[in-house]
């Protein structure tokens, strides 16, 4: 039997401070009833100063350690998915390696926004499958309130922060990641693009006075494409699988907005209970929404032992992706 990558532990860390759409409704002219209907977005969490990128991933991290029943010295490999950084260098994998104490683990970063933990979900396979016995703890992390212009109803409204983890290793069963399909467009990079702070536009008074160092999007194309790519990437995943819809028990897609996931189990003929959704608690947490959908799954016990999983992801770049897994 070939090797699978299987998931030993999941861990999941919200911030403690939470903001409610009527929350949101005394800053900027929105309403609690717009937010709900057009997002399905009821609340998400805020990090503070201490809250950091890094301090979310580490916590995140414990507990899927914790799941897993590893310790952190028998760590090979911390992959961080993740647009907001702690900073450019050190990375928030080489800052989690030191909070855990992860000796022997070489540590990265992986950047591709809202994908990124399919991404680094897809590398760690790569990594297994060579070397079964490593231990991979991937991690996607995100602080985007930091990067929000929280003037701007049509953005504002939509994120939330937060990270989760998983614990990974090789094994020969019948069981783990069957499939990883990654895609990317960069030609539709301006519709969702924060375009300051780095080093083409670093931080000056012009650059901050224009608002790149905020998120800005053009929603209504970028829903669009989402629900284009989302499909099209779970059929070709569902064929390489040698799967129909049916065949699918469980989807766990990047949760952006509640309409989208509809509109993707509408076309995949996916009932509503086959769709995990959990939106309306966090908003859109970018590379944190899968991993921390994941967790939750798990610690309620919907991942039964043969469960198929479809897991996919769309966000800025543009960059999509799935993973299909048998629990
Ligand atoms: N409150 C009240 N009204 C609002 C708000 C708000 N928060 N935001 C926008 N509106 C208004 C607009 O001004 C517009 O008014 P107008 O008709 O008078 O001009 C109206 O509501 C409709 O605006 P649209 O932008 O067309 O609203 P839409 O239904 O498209 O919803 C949304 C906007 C939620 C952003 C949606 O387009 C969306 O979810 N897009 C996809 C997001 C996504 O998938 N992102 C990818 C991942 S994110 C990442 O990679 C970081």
């Amino acid at each position: 039997m070939s090797i699978h990558t299987i998931v030993l532990g999941t861990g999941a860390y919200l911030p403690k401070s939470v903001l409610t759409n009527k929350d949101l409704e005394k800053c900027v002219n929105t309403s609690d009833e717009w937010i709900r209907t057009r997002t399905g977005i009821h609340q998400r969490y805020i990090a503070n100063e201490k809250e950091t990128n890094s301090y979310l991933a580490t916590q995140s991290a414990r507990r899927a350690l914790d799941m897993a029943g590893v310790q952190p010295q028998d760590l090979d490999l911390i992959i961080v998915a993740t647009m907001t950084p702690d900073m450019p260098m050190p990375s928030v994998a080489c800052l989690v390696q030191n909070a855990l104490g992860a000796k022997k683990a070489g540590a990265f970063d992986v950047q591709a926004t809202c994908s990124g933990f399919l991404y680094a979900l897809s590398i760690a396979d790569k990594f297994i499958r060579d070397n079964r016995r490593m231990k991979v703890l991937v991690i996607g992390s995100e602080v985007l309130s930091r990067r929000i212009n929280w003037e701007d109803r049509t953005t504002c409204v939509l994120f939330g922060d937060g990270a989760g983890a998983t614990v990974l290793t090789g094994a020969r069963e019948d069981r783990g990641i069957l499939s990883t399909h990654l895609h990317s467009d960069g030609s539709l990079g301006d519709l969702l693009t924060i375009r300051g702070l780095g080093t083409a536009h670093p931080v000056t008074p012009e650059i901050l006075e224009r608002g790149w160092q905020y998120i800005e999007m053009q929603g209504r194309e970028v829903f669009k494409c989402a629900v284009k790519a989302l499909e099209s990437v779970a059929w070709e995943a569902l064929e390489a699988n040698g799967w129909t819809g049916d065949d699918v028990d469980l989807l766990i897609s990047h949760q952006a907005n509640i309409r989208i996931l509809n509109l993707l189990g509408e076309r995949l003929g996916l009932p509503r209970e086959k769709i995990f959704i959990n939106i309306h608690k966090y908003g859109n947490t970018s590379a944190a929404s899968i991993p921390i959908a994941l967790d939750e799954a798990n610690r309620k016990g919907i991942l039964i032992p043969g469960l198929h999983i479809l897991l996919v992801a769309f966000g800025g770049g543009f960059t999509w992706g799935s993973v299909a897994m048998r629990w």
